[in-house]
């Protein structure tokens, strides 16, 4: 996708959960081609946005659009046909428990009731390949991999249908610093061939600093800071200052290290 394309447009979202307002008012715009980290505190809302962003839960108030599309206003196929634009890796991982690696990967495109057995096994054997899996990790089954493989494998699935957008929730969170290392490595060589417009919420600020180029920090219900990374670790946001500059976080460079 090119710049002058927005992938996701949200105005005025506004999300209630009972007398909690999780959003109140959010404005965003995520050009074709651009990754952008979507970061805040642990119940701050990320999650929901996504979910909102892909259609799957209405805000109280405001409008989201995917692709230029309000999900809201379409048939559930057309909806459908839209969400098969974009990959999501849920947070957690998700895939399903009692199917192995290949049945996991291969459900999406068993979903378009358009594709033969054997053009799936390729497609299969294609997206184990891209995430740097082994072919023969398809006959397992998700609790026989390990924590970093349970995620490419999520991933290739996020992969099956070559989507121009994918989420990502917390991709990286549960590795350890080497497997997240490799995670981020394997993302940033299928962004550079596949060029995927990109949504990432992460708590990780290296994978941030290393795969994307936009940061939006989601506080108070509200986008308290919104822009490049080096702009953004400037701002004096206290959740901003404490994400990037403080905290657990090793500070990356440029952000106030000692
Ligand atoms: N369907 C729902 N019904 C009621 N409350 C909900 C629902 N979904 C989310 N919430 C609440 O909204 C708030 C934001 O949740 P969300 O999962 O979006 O947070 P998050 O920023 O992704 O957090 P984390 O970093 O821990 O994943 C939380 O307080 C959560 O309990
Ligand atoms: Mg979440």
């Amino acid at each position: 996708m090119n710049r002058n394309t927005t992938a996701v447009e949200l105005a005025g979202i506004w999300t209630d959960f009972g007398d909690r307002a999780v959003h109140r008012g959010i404005d965003l715009r995520v050009p074709g081609g651009q990754k952008l980290a979507l970061v805040g505190g642990s119940g701050s809302g990320k999650t929901t946005l996504l979910r909102i962003m892909l259609g799957l839960l209405a805000p109280q108030q405001g409008t989201a659009r995917l692709f230029g599309r309000e999900l809201e206003t379409l048939s559930d196929d057309d909806q459908q046909a839209i969400r098969n634009r974009c990959g999501v890796l849920f947070q957690g991982g998700a895939l399903f428990t009692d199917l192995n690696i290949y049945d996991n990967i291969a459900l999406p495109l068993r979903e378009l009731d358009a594709l033969d057995e054997d053009t799936i096994a390729e497609l299969v054997c294609m997206k184990l390949l891209m995430v740097r899996l082994d072919e023969r990790v398809g006959s397992l089954m998700p609790f026989e991999l390990s924590g970093g493989m349970v995620k490419r494998a999520a991933l290739a699935r996020a992969l099956a249908l070559e989507p121009e957008l994918l989420f990502l929730d917390e991709p990286t969170s549960g590795l350890d610093p080497l497997a997240a290392e490799n995670f981020v490595d394997v993302i940033n060589r299928l962004h550079r061939d596949l060029r995927f417009t990109m949504v990432m919420v992460t708590h990780d600020v290296h994978s941030l600093h290393d795969l994307c180029d936009q940061v939006a920090v989601l506080a108070d219900g509200e986008l308290v800071a919104h822009g490049p990374i080096d702009q953004v670790i400037e701002s004096e946001h206290s959740f901003v200052h404490h994400f990037f500059r403080g905290g657990r976080s090793r500070p990356i460079s440029g952000a106030g290290a000692p």
